[in-house]
C-alpha cells in the first residue's frame, strides 16, 4: 500500500481545511495516510491577538505533530502552508530545518512530492510560496508531482498547476467546494504516482 504524509502548517485554518482535502484524496487512492500539522512556534501574545488563530489551535490538538520520521516513513508527501509573503510560513519551514539528517542520507529522495497554500487574495503569492516549496523539493531530490491542468475540476478551483490554493479573504474555514475537490483530487494523483514511482 502506498503510504502518503501531509505534513502542513495553518494558523486560522484555511490550509487545514486543504490539508484534510489532500489527504482525503489520498485515501480514496488506497493510500496509508499520515495527516501531521507541524508545532506552532508563534509566542503566545501574538496567538491570544486573533481569536481565530486561538480558535484553530485549541481545535486541533487531536492532530498528530509532524516529526521527520514521517518524511521517512512515506513514498510521497504533500506539504502545505499559509502564504506569508509570498513565502512559506516560518512554522513550516522551521519543520523543513529539521531534516538535514533525513536529507543527507537520501531518504527524502525518489518520493512524490506536492504542495498547497492559502493566502488571503486571489493574487497575493500563492504561486510563489508553491514555488519556493519546489525549491526545497528539488534539493530534496524528490519527483514534483503538480496538478497541472489533468482534469477539468482543475479549471473550476481558480486554474492553479502548481498546487491547489485557495483565498481566504481572510475568513477561516473559507475553502470552496472546488478547491476541496481539487484538493482531494491532488492527493489522488500525489499517491498515484508516488505508488508508480516507488513500486
Ligand atoms: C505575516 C503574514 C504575512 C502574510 N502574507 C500574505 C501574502 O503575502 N499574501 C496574501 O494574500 N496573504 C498573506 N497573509 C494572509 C494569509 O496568508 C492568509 O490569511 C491565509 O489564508 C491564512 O491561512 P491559514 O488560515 O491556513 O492560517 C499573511 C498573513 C500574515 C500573518
Amino acid at each position: 500500500m502506498t503510504k502518503i504524509a501531509v505534513v502542513y502548517y495553518s494558523s486560522t485554518g484555511n490550509t487545514h481545511q486543504l490539508a484534510q482535502a489532500v489527504a482525503q484524496g489520498a485515501e480514496e487512492a488506497g493510500a496509508e495516510v499520515r495527516l501531521r500539522r507541524v508545532a506552532e512556534t508563534a509566542p503566545d501574545a501574538a496567538i491570544e491577538s486573533n481569536p481565530a488563530w486561538r480558535a484553530h489551535l485549541d481545535s486541533v490538538s487531536d492532530v498528530q505533530l509532524a516529526t521527520p520520521e514521517d518524511l521517512e516513513w512515506a513514498d510521497g508527501y504533500a506539504l502545505g502552508t499559509p502564504t506569508r509573503f509570498g513565502t512559506p510560513s516560518a512554522q513550516l519551514k522551521g519543520f523543513i530545518d529539521t531534516l538535514g539528517g533525513l536529507w543527507a542520507t537520501g531518504k527524502l529522495a525518489n518520493r512524490g512530492a506536492t504542495a498547497f497554500t492559502s493566502a488571503q487574495n486571489t493574487h497575493g503569492g500563492n504561486e510563489s510560496t508553491i514555488l519556493t516549496l519546489f525549491n526545497v523539493f528539488s534539493h530534496f531530490g524528490a519527483v514534483i508531482v503538480p496538478p497541472g491542468y489533468t482534469d477539468p475540476l482543475l479549471f473550476e478551483a481558480g486554474g492553479n498547476p502548481y498546487g491547489t490554493s485557495v483565498p481566504s479573504a481572510g475568513n477561516s474555514a473559507a475553502a470552496s467546494p472546488e478547491a476541496l475537490a481539487a484538493a482531494r483530487f491532488q492527493g489522488r494523483r500525489l499517491a498515484e504516482i508516488s505508488g508508480k514511482i516507488t513500486s
